[in-house]
């Protein structure tokens, strides 16, 4: 049904600025035609956005508040349905009517299909209050941002809505996501090459796929993935908790300096995952290991649940195994009947400190750490 996929209502709600010391250029799109209730905007935004970005100063742009109308056929020129660039903060809420779409390109990311919110180049940027449902595609992509915060997201679509992932980084530094409820289809937050300094904090997950490092190693060039951290986030009935995949006879890459801490895992599959060997409908070549180098990974107060059996995977690379990895304080039951509860690891050979023998790699445990 092309219909279905035609039309989308987003409902620009309020627009809130920080304050800079900088003065800053304010571009209305409603003095490039962008009407509440009356005709498609894409033409009035894009032209808005394009006087945002040739400007010299810092720039904001006005959305009115108001409902909208985007067509979703005519996708901006870089695939999003929505661009936004050098912005400053705003409210932005809306219904991506995404259910005729879930699957249209089989397991397969749907490139011609619109992300909801791009996010591209913004420096010294606060995006916060932002509601997206329903996505087609990705909900939020955030690509070439330096010092970009986003808080308070509301990221919302069923389990069996595939591609959408929450919100991705790529090639982006000094990235703050906090205080947000991501539920959909896929993963909650990726990241992918290029995500530097990146913090996540308060942030539910699930359904989903919980919080990756993205299937690196798929790209020539890949930039490095450095100083990630996830702090505090509760991730719920999702296949993965927190997990790191590279793809095997990969592309030569790293991801270092990654902390994971305090998360809890309520009925998640795989709560701690190293997967080198990612390969997703067989379709490549897995024979040869991964050369995505992993180095200076923590995994500290873990606790809950695991639907699985083996709660702690750690299968790096046999080309370049992970180094300096450390687990501490892992308290994960397993709530299933098939036998007792275990880790499962390979060429790591990583630190561990309060983590119960069976899931501490075949590595000697030193007694837990004092600290609450
Ligand atoms: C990342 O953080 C480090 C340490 O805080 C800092 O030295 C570096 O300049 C930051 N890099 C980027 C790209 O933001
Ligand atoms: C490990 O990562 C942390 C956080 O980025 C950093 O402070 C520390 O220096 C790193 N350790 C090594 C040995 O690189
Ligand atoms: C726990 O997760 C499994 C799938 O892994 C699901 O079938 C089950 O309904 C979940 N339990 C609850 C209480 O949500």
């Amino acid at each position: 049904m092309v219909k279905s996929i035609g039309i989308a209502k987003v409902a620009f709600l309020l627009v809130l600025f920080v304050s800079t010391a900088r003065a800053q250029s304010i571009f209305d799109a409603t003095k490039d035609g962008a009407k509440a209730n009356g005709p498609d905007i894409n033409a009035a935004l894009t032209s808005t956005w394009k006087k945002a970005c040739a400007s010299a100063t810092p720039s904001k742009v006005l959305i009115p508040k108001g409902i909208f109308l985007l067509s979703a056929g005519k996708t901006t020129e870089d695939g999003g349905w929505v661009t936004f660039q050098r912005i400053e903060g705003f409210t932005f809420s809306g219904d991506g009517q995404g259910a005729s779409s879930w699957g249209a390109c089989g397991n397969d990311y749907c490139k011609q299909l619109p992300i909801n919110m791009r996010f591209d180049f913004i420096t010294n940027g606060l995006v916060q209050d932002v509601t997206s449902l329903n996505n087609k595609q990705f909900h939020v992509n955030v690509l070439g941002c330096k010092n970009a915060a986003f808080h308070r997201f509301t990221i919302t679509a069923p389990a069996n809505s595939k591609n959408t992932d929450g919100i991705h980084i790529g090639r982006s530094s000094g990235i703050e996501i906090t205080d947000s409820k991501i539920a959909m289809g896929d993963d909650c937050i990726s990241i992918g090459g290029g995500a530097r300094n990146v913090s996540i904090t308060k942030v539910t997950c699930g359904p989903g796929h919980g919080i990756n490092v993205e299937s690196l190693g798929q790209y020539e060039r890949e930039e490095p993935v450095v100083r990630i951290t996830v702090k505090g986030c509760t991730l719920t009935n999702t296949d993965n908790g927190m997990r790191i995949k590279t793809w095997p006879a990969s592309y030569a890459g790293s991801a270092s300096n990654m902390h994971f801490e305090d998360l809890t895992m309520v009925n998640v599959s795989n709560p701690i995952i190293i997967d080198q060997a990612y390969c997703p409908h067989n379709d490549c070549n897995a024979k040869h290991p991964s050369c995505v180098k992993i180095n200076n990974v923590s995994f500290k107060n873990i606790r809950g649940t695991s639907t699985t059996p083996i709660a702690v995977k750690l299968a790096c690379s046999s080309g370049v195994p992970c180094d300096s990895v450390e687990l501490a304080n892992i308290d994960l039951k397993y709530i299933g009947k098939e036998g007792p509860i275990s880790s499962e690891c390979s060429n790591v050979k990583p630190k561990v400190i309060g983590v119960p023998n069976a899931l501490a790699c075949g590595s000697p445990t030193a007694a837990p750490s004092r600290k609450a």
